[in-house]
């Protein structure tokens, strides 16, 4: 049986006006995410599905590999009230060298419209640059300015990334 997702977390820091939107499957994108929390003060929300994704490495391929396949969009089962962020920093494994399905589920379904966009991603070795022309392609129609975004695979990188565009609270 799938496990459930119920991973959520929500603080909240009214002087930010950032949010860190992720899903983790095995820890290390919830990780980055926190870092990515602890540095700038952004509040926080990890991403659910339906059906939720399974922990077992083995049955996390099969059906991330049936989803890429068939070209599917997730369903994305966070209330999403994104109307007081301007900044929303979408963390996500990279999986198969490209961002997960639910990544178009997000910018075919979120409203953000006017809202910069920093991807972040963990991974075993790819770098952002794999995931960089699917996200510009899934995210044309959306009106957000979609940046390139950052791996976020140690703390250096993550600082480094932060720190460069002064995002650091
Ligand atoms: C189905 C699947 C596909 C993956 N594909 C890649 C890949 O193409 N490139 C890569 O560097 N790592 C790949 N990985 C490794 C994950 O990106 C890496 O372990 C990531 O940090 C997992 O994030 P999480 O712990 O937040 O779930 C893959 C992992 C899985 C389960």
């Amino acid at each position: 049986m799938a496990h459930s997702d119920k991973e959520t977390s929500v603080t909240s820091n009214s002087a930010s006006h950032a949010l860190i939107l992720y899903y983790s499957n095995s820890g290390n994108t919830k990780r980055a995410a926190e870092a990515i929390q602890a540095q700038t003060g952004a509040d926080m929300q990890a991403l659910t599905f339906s059906p939720a994704y399974p922990k077992t490495y083995l049955r996390l391929g099969m059906v991330t590999q049936r989803q890429l396949k068939k070209n599917s969009r997730p369903k994305i089962t966070n209330d999403l009230d994104l109307k007081l962020y301007q900044i929303i920093y979408l963390g996500f494994p990279t999986w198969f060298h490209r961002p997960p399905m639910f990544v178009n589920t997000f910018f075919e379904t979120a409203d953000i419209q006017g809202k910069v966009i920093v991807p972040f991603t963990t991974s075993a070795s790819s770098q952002i640059s794999e995931s960089t022309p699917f996200l510009k392609d899934m995210s044309k129609t959306t009106g957000a300015d979609v940046q390139t975004g950052f791996a976020a695979n140690d703390l250096r990188e993550i600082t480094s990334y932060l720190k460069k565009h002064e995002l650091i609270k």
